[in-house]
């Protein structure tokens, strides 16, 4: 008998490539997780799309005009009915409020583009090359209450080189995020 999967339920706001990368490898029958459902707080997000078009479970709800506390109570019974049992954030622009990620407590990962603990929050990119660092990249963390503090699981490196700007080195570490998140997260659900 096929060994049990751990249920991943993916949260995005955007494009989804990340959540199309955790997606495809789910799909090795040796990969130790399933994504169960594909939710968002932006209902016209291209990644939403993209996994319904699979045959994945979509769930999307707009917050605005319901407020984040009615949001995030219906997000967690999407998330329960789906039974889902590990949430992989993947370009998921909303922040979590401390009562989410308490109900999860350590089950919740992120991708984020930087080398954490370098470059917290947004255009991390523009900020590494302007600091002069010779490389970017990205990291994997479990989810706390701290903005892209909680512990970091995995790290890819990607060099800048001369005449980058913030695209060009976005697009490089966005190849990175694609081998690295599949990885961590099949790495943290086995553990
Ligand atoms: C990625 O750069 C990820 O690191 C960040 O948001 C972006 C999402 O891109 N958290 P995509 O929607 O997965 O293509």
């Amino acid at each position: 008998m096929a060994p049990r999967k751990v249920r991943v339920g993916i949260l995005l706001s955007g494009r989804g490539s990340n959540m199309t990368a955790l997606v495809e490898a789910s799909r090795d029958p040796a990969c130790p997780y399933e994504v169960v459902l594909v939710a968002s707080d932006k209902p016209a997000a291209p990644g939403l799309a993209w996994a319904m078009d699979q045959g994945i479970a979509t769930w999307s709800l707009s917050p605005k005009g319901i407020g984040k506390p009615a949001y995030e109570a219906a997000l967690q019974t999407a998330l329960r009915d789906a039974q889902v049992e590990t949430i992989a954030l993947a370009g998921y622009m909303r922040l979590i409020s401390d009562t989410f990620v308490a109900a999860w407590r350590g089950g919740i990962l992120n991708i984020h583009p930087s080398l954490l603990p370098k470059y917290k929050g947004l255009d991390t990119h523009a900020r590494a090359i302007a600091a002069g660092d010779p490389v970017g990249g990205c990291s994997v963390h479990i989810v706390t209450e701290e903005l892209d503090g909680g512990e970091v699981l995995g790290q890819s490196e990607v060099a800048i080189v001369p005449g980058d700007t913030a695209e060009t080195l976005a697009a490089r570490v966005l190849e990175a995020e694609h081998r690295l998140y599949p990885r961590i997260l099949a790495e943290f659900v086995a553990r």
